[in-house]
């Protein structure tokens, strides 16, 4: 059996490498290097594509054929919200192009497992705190809504010709399993407060008004290696059996606050950092965690690290 990961040099993609290669996997990783490190994949082969170029199909096709690939995990996507409102157009061509290339590959290849990134944003602005995968979903950004195409793909593709597809909805992503594995983008909580603190600027909270214990927006955190091993026992859930397109969330199932998580930082940091509060964004739920039943149910899997673990190894990656 060989994978094929999608995105596999970026930040979680490049956990889960090092994870498939601890299990003695072969791995060969598709990545235009954007936001990807090569120096994150070990000793997988590179394939150093866009996927959603023209052209890309029968370049994946030939490695899937080439590398005897059983399996493929599709990270590679552009992720930052506030870009695919301004660039809507750039967000479908890579998400939704890239999604389109690589199931014509696996189909023409007659690669049928697929573990697709899917994330929370899905599910938009929901009214409960705390959602199932049942949920109606509406996204309320293009980022968000490229990734719920994305799930409609796998299912039509699991309709039309058989496609086995666990697509994974990620709730907020946190912490290092390796320090050089890190996340090195500014665009998460985390990171984004790490690069206050070390330009000693004050960290913006965005409202601290919200209908919750505190004020503050409560989220569900799950530590990168918990998800990365959320991909193996989707991986081997495929494989068991024949299986259905199905969803599953993965987060702790548990809410942190905003000033929980600097509270936590502060903590192990040993900083003592002022916080600048300002109004409310747009499109911010006052809380938004994941009912982990189904994947706990279904895949046993469960996240085993605390929002202690998962800054202390975020901070010590950053140092
Ligand atoms: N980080 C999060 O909090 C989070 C939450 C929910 C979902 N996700 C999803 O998880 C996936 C991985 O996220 P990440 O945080 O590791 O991001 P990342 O930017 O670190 O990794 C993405 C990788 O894909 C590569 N890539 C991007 N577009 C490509 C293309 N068209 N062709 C080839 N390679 C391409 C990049 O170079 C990078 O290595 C993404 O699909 C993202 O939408 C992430």
């Amino acid at each position: 059996m060989s994978v094929l990961v999608t995105g596999g040099a970026g930040y979680i993609g490049s956990h889960v490498v090092r994870l498939l290669h601890q299990r003695s996997e072969s791995v060969i990783v598709v990545d235009k290097l954007s936001s990807g490190i090569k120096g994150r994949i070990d000793s997988a082969p590179l394939i150093d594509i866009d996927i959603a170029a023209p052209g890309a199909t029968q370049i994946l096709v030939e490695a899937m054929l080439k590398h005897n690939v059983t399996s493929v995990i599709h990270f590679a996507a552009a992720k930052q919200v506030g870009v695919s409102v301004e660039q809507p157009e750039f967000y479908f061509e890579q998400n939704v192009g890239g999604m389109t290339n690589l199931l014509q590959a696996m189909r023409e290849a007659k690669v049928d497992r697929l573990v697709f990134s899917s994330s929370a944003a899905t599910y938009g602005m929901p009214e409960v705190g705390s959602v199932t995968e049942d949920l109606d979903c509406k996204p309320i950004n293009p980022y968000g809504q490229t990734k719920l195409i994305g799930e409609w793909m796998t299912a039509n593709a699991a309709r039309a010709w058989g496609l086995r597809a666990a697509n994974l909805r990620y709730f907020n992503v946190a912490g290092a399993g390796w320090p050089d594995l890190a996340d090195t983008a500014t665009m998460n909580l985390v990171p984004i407060v790490f690069a206050a603190i070390k330009a000693g600027k004050s960290p913006v909270v965005f409202g601290d008004d919200y209908d919750t214990p505190d004020g503050s927006c409560v989220r569900d955190y799950v530590h990168v290696l918990d998800l990365a091993e959320a991909h193996l026992a989707a991986l081997d859930y495929l494989e068991r059996d024949h299986r259905e397109n199905s969803v599953f969330n993965v987060g702790s199932g548990e809410g942190s606050s905003v000033f929980e998580v600097l509270e936590e930082i502060r903590l192990v940091s040993g900083i003592d950092f002022a916080i600048d509060i300002q109004k409310r964004r747009a499109g911010d739920p006052p809380k938004l965690c994941a009912d982990v039943s189904r994947i706990e149910a279904t895949l046993g899997w469960k996240a085993k690290q605390n929002m202690h673990s998962i800054i202390e190894s975020a901070w010590a990656a950053a140092k």
